[in-house]
């Protein structure tokens, strides 16, 4: 591996720990003004120097985080489908190398639908996309997405659809928790992060799932909604990292949460 791959993997995945927080908002380029992501500057200002890495569209990027914050960027470089149009998954590579190095990306993130129409395409957008980025020394990170298809989220599935991104060359594969997880981590020979899911209120359902998944070997998570749009985002993120970072029981890592607010 040359010098800016290893680089570059380590500003993702410290090495004093070997486990990644990564924090989503690209949500807007298929579901445009997310709940809480209206204005994602002002959303993410504090949480950002709580994770390791920005999971972040171009757009974004440019109009509303700070250079000066220097987060750790993952590009979001696939897309160009609509949450109101036809299909998720008709999805084309939409950002170039050099763009990605303009904006000082760490890595690239880039979805695959395995076993949907557009599979043999966004396979494709991930192999093309490793050949281009690993020239200069650029990861990628696939992002196991279903679409509209929720119900495809077991671990059969999922081990085969990180297995597949993995041998296409992925240096980081993203996929939703399943209680089995070690059947992905098992099957899938490079990092493998938990992606969110719908959001739950419930802090320390969320605090579980990413302890358990951890310690059937993910490295970290990949989460967004129930970060930015649980009540106490910066206590939310807090805990997680204490999970992720310093193996906090979810239990002790729900102290850095605050209690919910009083309903009515
Ligand atoms: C959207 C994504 C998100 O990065 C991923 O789903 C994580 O976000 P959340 O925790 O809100 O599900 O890839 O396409």
């Amino acid at each position: 591996m040359d010098w800016g791959m290893q680089s570059r993997m380590a500003r993702l995945i410290p090495p004093e720990t070997g486990k990644a927080f990564f924090l989503a908002i690209d949500h807007g380029y298929f579901l445009g003004p997310t709940r809480s992501l209206e204005k994602p500057g002002e959303t993410v200002a504090d949480l950002t120097p709580i994770a390791d890495a920005l999971f972040v569209t171009r757009g974004v990027l440019r109009s509303a985080i700070p250079a000066e914050s220097t987060p750790n960027i993952i590009l979001r470089a696939s897309g160009g489908t609509s949450v109101v149009g036809p299909t998720l998954e008709d999805e084309h590579l939409l950002v170039h190398p050099e763009e990605a190095i303009r904006l000082d990306a760490a890595a690239v993130g880039i979805s695959v639908f395995v076993g949907g129409e557009y599979e043999t395409q966004t396979l494709n957008n991930l192999a093309e996309a490793v050949s281009e980025y690993e020239r200069y020394g650029i990861p990628v990170m696939a992002v196991t997405a279903v679409g509209k298809e929720l119900e495809k989220r077991d671990s059969r599935y999922l081990a085969l659809a990180s297995r597949i991104s993995a041998e296409l060359g992925a240096r980081v594969v993203k996929t939703y928790y399943t209680e089995d997880f070690d059947r992905i981590t098992e099957t899938c020979p490079v990092p493998v992060v938990i992606a969110g899911g719908p959001k739950t209120d419930d802090a320390l359902e969320v605090l579980n799932f990413v302890r358990d998944g951890i310690d059937k070997g993910a490295i970290g998570v990949n989460l967004g909604r129930n970060i930015w749009q649980h009540y106490d985002p910066v206590g939310m993120a807090s805990a997680l990292r204490a999970v992720i970072h310093d193996n906090a029981a979810p239990k002790d890592a729900l102290d850095l949460v605050a209690p919910p607010p009083a309903k009515g």
